[in-house]
């Protein structure tokens, strides 16, 4: 198979997990007998350092002919009081939105070598979390109608949700509790705002199509609750854009670090955007300590979503854990007293387990 990725770096911490992420792909490809190229884009601050707007057309056009894009992180401190047009997370929204991905897998699994590092007690984790969080990407609050008074005293965003919307992510939610433990819970505020009413309402209706899978629902508050009580109750969450965003950093740290998990934003078809669901840290950026392992596993889920490359994604999976397994550990999911490693040392022992 021949692979051609867009490789956007980013801000802060990117550029050094992406490298690692491009090592271990490498490596995969050359063990599998495929080629990848790469063609490396600007976005976020660099981009606005560069060209003054955080997404060039020619950046957008160049992820669009690739088969997928691999993303490190965008933003921080340096661009942050620039207005909501033109800060670095507008190219991020800009390439989800123009690319069409509605459907953002954000996966959460403890490791049981890290279980020591989830701020849960080991009576919650039970024998291991294994949960997904399916956010809607492409709708909602992030891209509704928003502005300000003239006098500048109020502000407004809005949620917005048609049933088309609604039903194309709730069926990839379906479709993937059918090769889990076929649950889907959709979080919401139905008791409170209208276009949750709308899902539940749609969702509700798309359920009997899928007879083997449970639908329950939570609002959100409780949702935000149930997640640190008893995480073992989910399976799937089916979720809106900002509710996702919110519940999957929680998801997150229930696995111990936020720096281990991946994310995989798709649409119809193969092509696919793939990140950490972590930012650019800049505190630690260019500093050799970030964690590679969740831009690592995003690759693993590229190959899986975009080029049906199941033995190498799986390859990639084996390859992290065997790494935890023998103590390889960043600082982030280090606890006490553990010998930690480097970004690119943590890379390369990933590398070499391929
Ligand atoms: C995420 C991030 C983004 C989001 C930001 C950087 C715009 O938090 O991918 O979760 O809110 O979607
Ligand atoms: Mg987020």
């Amino acid at each position: 198979m021949d692979m051609r990725i867009a490789l956007v770096p980013g801000d802060g911490i990117g550029p050094d997990i992406v490298s690692e992420a491009v090592r271990v792909l490498d490596r995969v490809a050359s063990r599998f007998g495929h080629t990848v190229s790469y063609k490396e884009i600007d976005a976020g601050g660099i981009s606005i350092d560069k060209y003054g707007i955080p997404l060039t057309e020619d950046a957008f056009e160049s992820a669009k002919q690739a088969d997928a894009v691999l993303l490190g992180a965008v933003g921080g401190p340096k661009w942050d009081t620039l207005p909501g047009a033109k800060r670095p997370e507008k190219a991020l929204l800009g390439l989800r939105s123009g690319l069409g991905l509605f459907c953002n897998f954000r996966p959460a699994v403890i490791y049981p070598e890290l279980s020591a590092a989830s701020p849960l007690k080991d009576q919650i984790i039970g024998k291991g979390v294994d949960l997904l969080v399916v956010r809607e990407l492409t709708g909602g609050i992030y891209f509704g109608e928003r502005g300000r008074s003239d006098d500048g005293e109020e502000a407004y965003d809005t949620m917005r949700y048609s049933k088309a919307e609604i039903t194309r992510i709730a069926r990839k939610a379906f479709e993937a509790a059918m090769i889990r433990k076929k649950r889907v819970t959709l979080v919401d505020k139905a008791n409170v705002l209208e276009s949750s009413r709308l899902w539940r309402e749609t969702v509700s209706e798309l359920a009997p199509s899928y007879p083997e899978v449970t639908l329950d629902f939570m609002y959100v508050d409780n949702a935000s609750m149930q997640l640190v009580r008893n995480p073992l109750h989910f399976d799937v969450l089916l979720t809106e854009n900002m509710f996702g965003d919110i519940l999957s950093d929680e998801a997150s740290m229930i696995t111990g670090s936020i720096g281990m998990l991946s994310s995989a934003s798709l649409r119809e078809d193969s092509y696919g955007m793939y990140e950490p669901i972590h930012g650019s840290a800049p505190d630690i950026a260019g500093k050799d300590v970030a964690n590679p392992i969740a831009t690592i596993l995003s690759t693993a889920s590229m190959l899986r979503y975009s080029f049906s490359l199941e033995k190498e994604a799986t390859a990639i999976e084996d390859a992290v854990k065997s790494a935890l397994a023998d103590g390889v550990r960043t600082r982030d999911i280090a606890i006490e007293g553990e010998k930690t490693v480097g970004t690119k040392e943590c890379g390369r022992e990933i590398e070499e387990r391929i």
